[in-house]
């Protein structure tokens, strides 16, 4: 039923993830059709579908939070397409497909990934003006997209991913080691569930719930990423295995040890649940995404 729930969002976002693409002058059908390629990959869509439930969770119609949920996904797509770069994680596979520089070169892997950030802001600007009567509603509106921006810029995940890219071949500390996953994968999820909530019009208690939620459940969803470097199934997860290990990366288990790193993913996820308790099941696509993760941590630890 929970994850019934999930895959209601995941589904309403696959459908209309071309939707708020700009339209591209035919000369440009080498840009479309890479940024098409990898967005169509495939992909949990866990960013989107966290900002479409904190949008129902704070009493409005998921559609009114797409244009963002969609944008989100156009973030997400052109980070994993730059963090493949051979410049970057130099990752061969990805979503289960050749990643976008090994299909369309280098340049063209860059572009796209910048053709599908500025889409982001595009589609959320362009589903603003459409509100600038309406002065409450485009108020929610302007501070999702202002938490977007913050989660996914230069004081989020792009500072978090030159602190990871800083930090290879080196024996990191545990606190620059958690400034890497609170930015460059904890604060975009945060962001996502905050934006939903204020399109929602959630009250202060909400938003503060959401935040400490999306913090912790961001830090375990790096953790599992890390693990699953070392024990996950290419085809599970879509991409090679031991790319970290060939990177000479600064991960939780690298610095914790497997066992402690497992532990810790399962102390945030803990924390995370704890925190939307108090919500039943109102929160029930939030509990279905730490159950999703909690799996994997069995799972992983079985394989270990
Ligand atoms: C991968 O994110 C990058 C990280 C921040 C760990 P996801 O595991 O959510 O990737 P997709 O979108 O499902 O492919
Ligand atoms: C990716 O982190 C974070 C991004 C901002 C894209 P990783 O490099 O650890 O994630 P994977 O292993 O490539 O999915
Ligand atoms: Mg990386
Ligand atoms: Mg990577």
């Amino acid at each position: 039923m929970k994850h019934q729930e999930y895959n209601r969002l995941k589904e309403l976002v696959e459908l209309h993830i071309l939707d708020f693409l700009p339209e591209i002058d035919p000369k440009s059908n080498t840009l479309y059709d890479a940024m098409r390629y990898s967005l169509m990959a495939g992909g949990k869509r866990l960013r989107s579908v966290l900002l479409l439930a904190a949008c129902e969770f704070c009493g409005e119609s998921a559609n009114i939070g797409l244009p963002y949920a969609c944008a989100l996904e156009y973030i997400q797509t052109y980070s994993l397409i730059h963090d493949d770069l051979p410049a970057i994680d130099d990752d061969e596979l990805r979503r289960g497909v050749p990643t976008s520089h090994m299909v369309y070169g280098e340049a063209i892997a860059i572009l796209a990934g910048d053709g599908l950030l500025s889409a982001a802001f595009e589609t959320m600007n362009k589903d603003m003006l459409l509100y600038l009567d309406d002065p409450e509603i485009l108020n929610r509106k302007v501070r999702a997209a202002f938490e977007i921006s913050k989660g996914v810029g230069c004081r989020g995940m792009v500072a978090g991913q030159v602190a990871d890219v800083e930090a290879i071949n080196c024996q990191c500390s545990k606190e620059m080691l958690d400034y890497i996953h609170l930015n460059k994968t904890a604060a975009f999820i945060r962001s996502a569930s905050l934006a939903g909530c204020y399109l929602g019009g959630g009250d202060k208690e909400r938003l503060n719930d959401l935040s400490i939620y999306g913090e912790c459940l961001g830090l375990a969803f790096q953790i599992v990423n890390d693990l699953q470097d070392i024990t996950g199934c290419e085809k599970l997860i879509g991409k090679k295995q031991g790319a970290d290990c060939r990177g000479h990366k600064c991960t939780y288990p690298t610095l914790y040890g497997y066992r402690e790193s497992v532990e810790k993913a399962a102390e945030l996820l803990g924390r995370a649940r704890s925190v939307m308790e108090k919500y039943y099941d109102e929160a029930e696509i939030f509990n279905a995404v730490i159950d999703s993760l909690e799996k994997a941590l069995v799972r992983e630890d079985e394989h270990a």
